[in-house]
């Protein structure tokens, strides 16, 4: 009786899940879920191009200087750096006395005590340092920029997809939303007028909920004055300051990509020894293996001539 009973439970359990999936099953196909307007208007990055892309990518020195003073002289005052140190710049060309030049006249003083008093203080940046962060805190940091965070740059290449082309595109792909179309030529504004960016904001159709709260850093040609003499146009700054946060995110990259290659040959050349070895070593094991007791077709030969003889048949 129980098992019964248990039996006509399970039943009305099934028959209840059956009934809901079916009522649901049709609402999601009459009433599809709609997407946000990120969703239909939302771009991929476009390539950077850069020198360090691919298997066998390198740095280009120049460029990462560039990219260098594109940080100090813009994106400084707002993004901290702090993963990196300031005697890593040498690896960029810089020589010793620059470094120290650099890091001593570094706008944003390092925190420290001062030695009299006890009390807290800031002293200039030493080459052991790490780039000092423009504000203490993140809260401070939010109170500085409408409640956004901007993040630590130090390792932002490596944290988003796509990273140094994200960077160069977000930071030349503010445009004015006011008549912004997708590829498939929609109208935001016309498709999703609650979407206008909400003012604090700022229209970027790389970010991705389209809307950021960092004023376009890059506005102008000539922004900075670049010491190579390359013309600093705003793609140039972007593609640059990318370069440069590809190095920060990983300033060993060219010895990966060394590495890489030199296991590459290592495994081919093994590959070819295995090879040879695997061929020699069953060399004579081939020749020596032969057919030996019944199998032997020599044997099965006398047998039948000895059976013959007797006059076994089969
Ligand atoms: C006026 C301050 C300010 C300056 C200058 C500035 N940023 Fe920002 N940045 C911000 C803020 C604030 C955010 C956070 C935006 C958000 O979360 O909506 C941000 C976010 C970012 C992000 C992350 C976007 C993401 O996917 O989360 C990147 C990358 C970035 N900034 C790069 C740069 C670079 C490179 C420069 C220099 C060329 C620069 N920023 C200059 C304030 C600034």
């Amino acid at each position: 009786m129980v098992r019964i009973i248990g039996f006509f439970v399970g039943l009305g359990f099934v028959g209840v899940l059956l009934i809901s999936l079916v009522v649901n099953g049709v609402d999601y196909f009459r009433n599809p879920p709609e997407h946000a307007a990120y969703y239909y208007f939302h771009k991929d990055p476009r390539e950077a191009e850069l020198p360090s892309d691919g298997m066998a990518g390198k740095f280009d020195r120049q460029q990462l200087q560039r990219g260098f003073q594109v940080y100090k002289e813009v994106c400084a005052a707002c993004h901290s750096l702090k993963y990196v140190s300031f005697y890593q710049l040498a690896d960029l060309g810089y020589s010793e006395a620059e470094v120290k030049a650099i890091a001593n006249q570094w706008a944003i003083e390092v925190p420290s005590v001062n030695p009299d008093t006890g009390e807290a203080a800031t002293r200039k940046a030493l080459v052991s340092d790490r780039f000092p962060s423009p504000y203490a805190n993140e809260t401070a940091a939010r109170a500085a920029n409408n409640n956004a965070y901007p993040p630590d740059l130090s390792l932002i290449t490596e944290a988003r997809h796509d990273g140094a082309n994200y960077v160069y595109s977000l930071l030349t792909g503010y445009v004015d939303q006011a008549g912004y179309k997708n590829s498939e030529g929609k109208e935001l504004l016309k498709e999703f007028p609650d979407a206008a960016t909400p003012p604090g904001l700022y229209f970027n159709p790389y970010f991705a909920n389209l809307n950021i709260a960092m004023p376009a850093p890059i506005v102008s040609d000539g922004q900075v004055t670049y010491a190579d003499g390359t013309k600093a146009t705003k793609d140039q700054m972007a593609k640059d300051v990318a370069a440069f946060l590809v190095w920060t995110a990983e300033p060993t990259l060219e010895n990966r990509h060394r590495t890489g290659w030199a296991v590459i040959i290592f495994l081919l050349i093994a590959t070819v020894l295995a090879y040879l070895a695997y061929r020699n070593i069953w060399a004579n094991a081939k020749r020596e293996v032969g057919a030996h007791g019944p199998l032997d077709p020599d044997y099965r030969e006398r047998m039948d001539e000895q059976k013959a003889e007797r006059g076994i048949a089969g």
